[in-house]
């Protein structure tokens, strides 16, 4: 049985990671509505990533004979400056979510729950290539100041995104 302290910080993530995935789809119609749909099909694959995070923080309350808490999803930015804007507003939020399962991990470590320590360890790791990712997009932005031929060669490349389910096969 899980501990309640583990529970409810287990329930929060759950939040944030839908949280998460309302921002990113909140960042893709802002792209659709300047005309950018290969980076609002970005948005639009981060957004099912987001979905399948929560998914999967949800399945293992269950898993650990928990009680799952949906809470409300907060509010989401709708109006961006521009491109580079968008992007810095996800790394800072990537930012927020590694400090968030870092606070997680540190109380199933407080908690010697092991079980959750492994299974928090995949989602540490993953902040690592997110933010990695994130950093990688805006830097290039940065480079063709956001605008331009640039843009739209980047825009393409955008589109290519597909979404891959990480969680795929995993013990639901
Ligand atoms: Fe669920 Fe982008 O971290």
């Amino acid at each position: 049985m899980i501990k309640k302290a583990v529970e409810v910080a287990l329930n929060e993530q759950i939040n944030a990671e839908f949280h998460s995935a309302y921002l990113y789809l909140s960042m893709s119609a802002w792209f659709h509505s300047v005309g950018l749909a290969g980076y609002a099909n970005w948005m639009r694959i981060q957004y099912q990533e987001e979905l399948a995070h929560a998914t999967r923080f949800f399945d293992y309350v269950n898993e650990r004979g928990g009680n799952v808490k949906l809470s409300p999803i907060g509010e989401v930015q709708v109006d961006f400056k521009g491109t580079v804007n968008v992007f810095e507003e996800t790394l800072v939020h990537e930012q927020l979510v590694t400090s968030l399962i870092n606070k997680l991990m540190d109380i199933a470590i407080k908690e010697s729950d092991h079980a959750t320590k492994s299974f928090l360890q995949w989602f540490v790791d993953e902040q690592v290539e997110e933010e990695a990712n994130v950093e990688q997009i805006l830097h290039n932005l940065k480079l063709i100041k956001g605008e331009g031929q640039g843009l739209l060669m980047m825009d393409r490349e955008m589109q290519t995104r597909v979404f891959v389910d990480p969680f795929a096969g995993a013990k639901a």
